[in-house]
């Protein structure tokens, strides 16, 4: 994929694997066909999927059509996530019409939200599963072999999967997921987050480090570590939990960055989402001083006005995060900053979008994935707020900060020009089978000759020409 790679937002690209080999697979003779939907982190939960089913029974098929089992992993984000899902749900009911064997289960958020509704309401699916638990997957799938429907959406305070080795599924070979943590104690008004994955928990960091040495032995030369709110990341050393005692030695993000940047200095490390109320300046020295800790960060802003910033409960104001870039750019001055904005939130006037305006402005993101504001059902803004921003004005407003974004991109993108930059190569250009594409430090993709360079290899690249999105660029010998 030669495009930004979209570490937190919904994406409707469908993930199916032909997994590679992991225990009990070879002996495997059910399909699994697996699509997923939504941010990353539902992505590396469908590995683990693939994981626990293959050791079941079930090696993962990209054709739907030999599948014993289909199942959909979901997201709630938007309403317009859940309306894609409803009607992919739709297009395999005509498939179980006429193959009474096949099952059909929906993971993720989804199920969580609207758990057995969906067995009731539509009788669209035979199992519904929530993302803590998919332990229980094998044997719920062997439940609905007798006819029956099989339900699981009990959250966890505990469940991190940390002792499953995930299928790669997205197999490039080089870049790789990691979760660290799960779930979210954040309370944004907006967000339907909390509601579908529960209370906030950490994952053991010898787990972590570990599953980061094994990609690094296998090839892969780059891991984002995952997390809703990667900066509130919290070990207790002693009790090998993660709840807080405050007399226990802890291991923080910024400690668990650097154990994770010092299994090779060939292994690129990211990490995706900081939350601006939480993002220490500890996390931006312990980039600064590891040459393969990428200068990237990802900071929603969501608005750039105190008083909607208030309502959304998102716990900082305007000048924080302005603070916080400042903080990043002293420490890191090159690293380039992404951001998510919703327009159109409850009782957003003309003014306050500008101020999300000035503020896109005065921080010039190199990239942003921007919404129009989408009400979901329990959030704190649907119990108190009305959604009262007319639907053309949303729009209209998405398309201003979209547009200016554009801007935004090329200016950044014209700043790499006729420059030396580390890429790592992560594979074929999807435009040309002549070239490659592989992205610099700040996530810039760069599409260069191909010549002798293959996927995990770095390349030195200097580029001559630019879109928003691509750096057109020659290897440096
Ligand atoms: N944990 C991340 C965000 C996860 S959801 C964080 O705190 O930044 C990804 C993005 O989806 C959010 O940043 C927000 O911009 C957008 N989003 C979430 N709920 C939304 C809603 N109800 N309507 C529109 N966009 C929403
Ligand atoms: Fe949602 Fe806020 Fe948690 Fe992000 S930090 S997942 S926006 S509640
Ligand atoms: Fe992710 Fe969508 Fe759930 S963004 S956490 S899959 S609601």
């Amino acid at each position: 994929m030669d495009s930004k790679l979209d570490y937190n937002k919904e994406i409707d690209e469908s993930m199916q694997g032909d997994a590679t080999m992991v225990e009990g697979e070879q002996t495997n003779s059910k399909k699994l066909y697996l699509e997923s939907y939504g941010c990353q982190m539902n992505f590396a939960d469908s590995e683990i999927v693939a994981s626990i089913m293959s050791q079941n029974g079930y090696n993962t098929t990209k054709n739907v059509d030999e599948a014993d089992v289909i199942l959909l992993n979901t997201c709630s984000i938007r309403e317009n996530a859940e309306q894609r899902i409803r009607k992919r749900l739709t297009e395999f009911k005509k498939k179980k019409d006429t193959n009474a064997e096949l099952k059909v289960g929906i993971l993720g958020c989804m199920a969580e939200r609207l758990k057995s509704q969906l067995l009731e309401e539509e009788k669209l699916v035979d199992i519904v599963v929530g993302p803590d638990a998919y332990r229980s997957l094998p044997d719920l799938v062997k439940e609905t072999e007798t006819g029956q429907k099989a339900v699981n959406v009990l959250l966890s305070r505990e469940e991190t999967y940390a002792d499953i080795s995930p299928v790669r599924l997205d197999k490039n070979g080089v870049t790789a997921f990691i979760s660290i943590m799960r779930g979210c104690d954040n309370m944004c008004s907006f967000c339907v987050v909390p509601f579908t994955r529960g209370r906030e928990r950490s994952r053991d960091p010898e787990t972590i480090v570990g599953e980061a040495k094994e990609l690094f032995n296998k090839g892969y030369r780059e891991v984002t570590l995952l997390g809703q709110n990667v900066d509130s990341y919290r070990w207790n050393v002693n009790s090998k939990k993660e709840i807080i005692d405050p007399a226990q030695p802890t291991v923080n993000f910024a400690q668990l960055l650097e154990k994770v940047a010092l299994v090779s200095t060939d292994l690129r490390v990211r990490f995706s989402t900081s939350h601006p109320k939480d993002l220490t300046d500890e996390v931006a020295e312990t980039m600064a001083k590891h040459e393969n800790i990428c200068n990237y960060i990802h900071l929603p802003v969501q608005s750039g006005n105190t008083e909607v910033l208030k309502r959304m409960n998102r716990g900082y104001s305007r000048e924080w995060y302005l603070d916080r870039i400042k903080a990043i750019k002293e420490r890191i001055p090159d690293c380039a900053i992404s951001t998510d904005i919703i327009t159109g939130f409850c009782g957003e006037t003309e003014e306050e979008h500008q101020d999300t305006v000035s503020l896109m402005k005065l921080v010039e993101y190199d990239y942003a994935y921007m919404f129009a504001y989408s009400e979901r059902p329990k959030t704190l803004a649907e119990r108190k707020f009305e959604d009262d921003v007319p639907e053309e004005v949303k729009k209209r407003r998405l398309t201003e900060v979209i547009d200016l974004q554009q801007a935004s991109s090329l200016k950044n993108n014209q700043k790499y020009l006729n420059k030396e930059y580390k890429v790592l190569v992560e594979g074929v250009s999807r435009r040309s089978e002549e070239h490659m594409f592989g992205r610099n430090s700040q996530n810039a993709v760069f599409v260069f000759p191909r010549k002798d360079k293959k996927p995990g290899d770095y390349v030195t690249v200097k580029a001559y020409d630019c879109t928003a999105a691509t750096l057109l660029s020659e290897i440096v010998e």
